[in-house]
């Protein structure tokens, strides 16, 4: 039985993670933390246990664990790249000394601890295609540095302690449930947003701009995957690179219009996101992953693009007009 406390669980991931968690581990308690003015709401309420636990406040972390024996924890509090340039001491807070609360309150009671690193731990100086595992790493934005701190300070709680800290390098992350707030790759999932309200899509990084991205359900699966890799084969810890597609505005946009055919894009662009973008890998290489706990993607662009707009649809009671035959139609 697993006891598990997620940190930051109605944000972006947390909210999804949370969900699969509970379905993952039906015996365990699965909570919710959550900051006041964030509290979970509906099935992410009704489903299992929460407790408020602001990350900045190790008394609180403390508290969630002892109450729920808690012996995992999630911890998925972050400024995003963008918002983190505008409040770089908060991003600071959160990320490092946030972090460094979790790792305290882990190593006293013992629990595992998943902290998710990003392409954002990358810089200019990086190899952009086919970005190594373990290569230079020296970011220029603060959230860039609170990545790379993260992973150096996850890293030595596991020699010097004894910690079982566990991490990947997320890419993009794009969802149909909670939008994230204030990042870099947002734009990919607005733009399918707008494809499926019939809205222009103002892009606001040029046509070329390349970044790694990934469909969240294999998002969820490599962060639940990583912490149940046997430890006897794991040669890393904090933080392997995981990648599924990369992709420039022009070819996302392409792929929609295969089945929304009238989507129109324009360009306006982001001076802060694009200078950021541009500090980022093309694409990650992600062949230690594959070797040291067999991570696998399942959704490439097209696969994802179709559950996307199945799903914003739904989410926004918007029938799918007749399909065009050809998008029926198996490729060969
Ligand atoms: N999605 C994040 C951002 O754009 C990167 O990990 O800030």
């Amino acid at each position: 039985m697993k006891n598990i406390l997620i940190i930051g669980a109605t944000g972006q991931i947390g909210s999804e993670l949370t969900m699969r968690l509970r379905k993952e581990y039906p015996g365990g308690n699965v909570v919710a933390g959550f900051i006041r003015g964030a509290e979970p709401k509906g099935e992410l309420l009704e489903s299992g246990p929460s407790h408020e636990v602001d990350i900045t406040n190790p008394a609180q972390i403390a508290e969630a664990v002892d109450k729920y024996n808690v012996d995992t924890i999630y911890n998925l509090a972050a400024l995003l790249s963008a918002v983190a340039e505008a409040r770089p001491q908060l991003a600071w807070k959160i990320g490092v000394g946030g972090l460094y609360n979790t790792l305290e309150v882990a190593r006293e009671k013992g629990c595992g601890v998943f902290t998710p690193s990003s392409i954002g731990s990358f810089g200019p100086d990086t190899p952009r295609d086919n970005t190594p595992q373990d290569t230079l790493q020296r970011p220029e934005t603060i959230y860039g540095v609170t990545k790379v701190t993260g992973e150096l300070l996850s890293d030595y709680y596991a020699r010097r302690f004894g910690v079982d800290t566990r991490s990947v390098r997320f890419p993009g992350l794009i969802s149909y449930v909670t939008p994230p707030g204030g990042g870099t790759t947002d734009y990919a999932v607005d733009i399918y947003y707008s494809a499926v309200k019939g809205e222009e899509f103002k892009c606001p990084l040029k046509p070329g701009t390349f970044m790694d991205m990934m469909y969240m359900p294999d998002a969820l699966r490599a962060a639940i995957e990583i912490m149940e890799a046997d430890p006897t084969r794991l040669k890393h810890r904090n933080s392997f690179n995981i990648a599924s597609m990369s992709f420039d505005p022009e070819i996302i946009a392409a792929k929609i219009r295969e089945y929304i055919p009238d989507f129109r894009m324009t360009y306006e662009l982001d001076p802060l996101r694009q200078k950021i973008a541009d500090s980022w890998p093309n694409s990650l290489d992600d062949s230690c992953a594959r070797r040291e706990w067999d991570w696998r993607p399942e959704y490439d662009l097209d696969a994802m693009t179709r559950d996307m707009i199945a799903h914003l649809r739904t989410k926004f009671g918007i029938a799918a007009p007749e399909v065009r035959k050809e998008a029926l139609e198996p490729a060969f």
